[in-house]
């Protein structure tokens, strides 16, 4: 999805209000802050350090500390294996590649709410020319000192993309956002700041899956009224909104784009299998997967949105848990969630 050349655009760049800054003159206190920010283990470091990595633990999972309470999922290592299964998932969907937009080598990528950053780690390794940035309100990335080291043209930074972005205009030619979905209140105000950080001719890729069930079994493909994973999509998407960030969001992005000043943009839905159900090798695979990564993330899926919005005690939610784990295994629900 590309976005027309800056002059045909009315957006206000953002990031352009950083040439306004009013500098302070009092030099002996600036030095000294230079000096705390320098020196490793001094109090402001201390403080920066501590911003980010003081987790905030509730009912036993542990989510992130900077921008407290801003998104839903855990960030501890149940989580971050899930969206490892599923980047596993979005690649064999995409059959082995990392993204369809029409861009050989884009020079500068940044990968918007990065997670583990293993998809800006396996694009640094695909284009060993190019700059991968990840950024994402948890440091939870590889870093240079982990075994496998991240590659040296990959880095990470700990951001709000909420937040007015500082990068220069242009700065960037491919920008990726995949599973943002409950993390964006204002989207066209975020999709204008990726469009005045691409560079002429840049593209913008977001790959976002409807917070529920589909079912082959039924005409219009919806799950039956009085179903539990029925129940649990409605109220997933009750909840988001209710936060301010909703989850059902599939499907708007393009239109979106095209109301923020993007041109050449296209859709491409894909139905992805949950459970053995379909035939053939690849599609089975894929089901079988979709289990294992449903399984493991499902508890810190929804566990913060329906305790944080909905009131819901956690031994309510773990009861419903089980229940919905009971249904999923139906063999004959041949469930779906549509990308
Ligand atoms: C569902 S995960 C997807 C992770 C990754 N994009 C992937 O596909 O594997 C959403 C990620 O967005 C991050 N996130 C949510 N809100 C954010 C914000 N305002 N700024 C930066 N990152 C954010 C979360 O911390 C989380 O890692």
């Amino acid at each position: 999805m590309a976005h027309s050349d800056y002059e045909d655009s009315d957006f206000t760049a953002e990031s352009e209000s950083m040439m306004d800054i009013e500098a302070d003159s009092d030099y002996d206190e600036i030095s000294s802050q230079y000096d705390s920010c320098y020196s490793s283990g001094s109090d402001n470091t201390t403080t920066l350090f501590s911003e980010v990595t003081n987790y905030k633990f509730e009912h036993g999972r542990r989510y992130h500390a900077y921008a407290e309470g801003l998104y839903w999922g855990p960030n501890d290592d149940k989580q971050n294996q899930q969206l490892e299964i599923f980047h596993h998932i979005f690649t064999m969907v995409l059959e082995g590649r990392l993204f369809l937009s029409p861009i050989e080598q884009p020079k500068k990528v940044l990968d918007l709410g990065t997670g583990t950053g293993i998809w800006a780690i396996e694009m640094a390794d695909f284009l060993p020319n190019s700059q991968i940035l990840g950024n994402d309100l948890s440091p939870v990335q590889p870093t240079w000192l982990d075994f496998p080291a991240i590659p040296a043209n990959c880095t990470f930074e700990i951001d709000d993309f909420l937040r007015p972005w500082t990068h220069t205009s242009g700065s960037f030619d491919l920008i990726y956002a995949r599973g943002l979905y409950g993390c964006v209140d204002e989207w066209p105000q975020l999709l204008s700041q990726a469009y005045n950080a691409l560079a002429p001719g840049g593209w913008f890729e977001s790959v976002e899956v409807k917070p529920y069930f589909c079912t082959e079994t039924t005409p219009d493909n919806k799950l039956a009224e009085g179903t539990i994973l029925k129940r649990w999509g409605e109220l997933a998407v009750e909840a988001s909104v209710k936060s301010g960030r909703p989850l059902d969001i599939a499907g708007n992005v393009g239109g979106w784009m095209k109301r923020t000043g993007f041109v050449n943009v296209s859709e491409k839905p894909f139905k992805v299998p949950y459970g053995p159900w379909p035939k053939g090798e690849r599609m089975k695979m894929i089901g079988k997967l979709m289990c294992v990564n449903v399984l493991e993330g499902l508890e810190g899926f929804t566990l913060a949105l329906f305790t944080r919005y909905l009131g819901w005690s956690a031994k309510q939610y773990t009861d419903f848990h089980n229940l919905i784990v009971t249904e999923m295994r139906d063999p004959h629900l041949n469930l779906w969630v549509l990308m």
